[in-house]
Formats: structure tokens, sequence, C-alpha cells
């Protein structure tokens, strides 16, 4: 895959709700079998800080404590993944914020119900991508391509 325009990363964030239903690895591979490629992955216990930074768009708003206080409970599953258009990719799969109008098929539709238990967080644009992926992995991502690359995106296609 080249650097092209349309190849985004995003990060993602398995809630605590996932590690402790046993169901990280089963959303993960969603994204894999995607086509997405994973950039970063770790497990961690985040501390309040770092649940106010990640959160900080909704200070103010009546679920931001609630929001805090329970994606720091218990330990989550972050990454990043990359590949055209991953952003709005990502966010179509993760489904609507309130599981009962989330679609089928969708992550939150087929796996919640409410919107404190809805799984995952996922990056909603450009700007809030980079920040999210700053915050999570200051050390950075890893670079590489993988071989099947060619016969998921554009590049190599069609031959
Ligand atoms: O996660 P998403 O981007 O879909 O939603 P958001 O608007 O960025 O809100 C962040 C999180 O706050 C959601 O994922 C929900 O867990 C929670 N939330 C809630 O509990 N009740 C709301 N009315 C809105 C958000
Ligand atoms: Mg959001």
């Amino acid at each position: 895959m080249t650097e092209a325009d349309n190849v985004q990363r995003t990060l993602i964030v398995l809630k605590p709700d996932a590690v402790q239903r046993g169901i990280s690895a089963e959303i993960l591979v969603r994204f894999e079998r995607r086509g997405l490629r994973l950039a970063a992955l770790r497990l961690i216990k985040v501390d309040r800080p770092q649940a106010e930074k990640h959160y900080e768009v909704h200070k103010g708003k009546f679920f931001y404590e609630d929001l805090v206080r329970t994606i720091s409970a218990s330990p989550v599953v972050a990454a990043v993944l990359e590949g055209p258009n991953a952003i709005a990719v990502v966010r179509s799969m993760v489904g609507s914020t309130r599981p009962h109008e989330a679609a089928p098929g969708t992550i939150r539709g087929d796996y919640a119900l409410v919107g404190l238990r809805n799984l995952v967080h996922a990056s909603d644009a450009p700007e809030t991508a980079a920040t999210e992926i700053a915050l999570w992995f200051p050390e950075g991502v890893v670079r590489y391509t993988r071989d099947v690359e060619r016969w998921m995106t554009d590049e190599g296609a069609p031959g």
C-alpha cells in the first residue's frame, strides 16, 4: 500500500466491557478480515488523566463522568488500524452510538444493548484520529506492508 490520499489511520479502543466479556479478539478479527492493517496494538489499564484527555471533547456533557469512570474501570485493548478510508470504514462497522439504533451486522448492533456498554471507541475524523493516536501510542506506530495488500486495495490491481 502506498501513502495514497485516501489511506488513513484510525484509533479503536475495545472498551472494558469488550475485554471483560472476552470478545475483544472477536471484535478485532472483524477489522482484520475487512482488510484493515494493524499498525499498533496494546492492552492497557487507563488512568484517570488519560481517560479525561481521551474524552476531553465530551467534558461538560451529562454522560462525561460516567464515560471517564467506565473506560478506566478495567483494561482496554487499543489499536491503530490503517487502510483506504479507514475512519469511515471503521465507524460504519462499529454502528450507531446508541446500540438499540445500531444496525444488525455492526459490532454494536450485534453485541451491545446500551450506550455506556457499547464496546468500541473509534475515531470520527482525521484530526481526532491524529490526536488520539498520539495520545494512545506516543511511541508511534509500526510501518510495514503485507504481501496480500494488492489483493485488497487499489495498489497493484488488477494484475
Ligand atoms: O462512541 P461514539 O463516537 O459513537 O459516540 P460519542 O458521541 O463520541 O460519545 C462517546 C461515548 O459516550 C459513547 O460511545 C457512549 O459510550 C457514551 N454516550 C452515552 O452513554 N450517552 C450518550 N447520549 C452519548 C454518548
Ligand atoms: Mg466519538
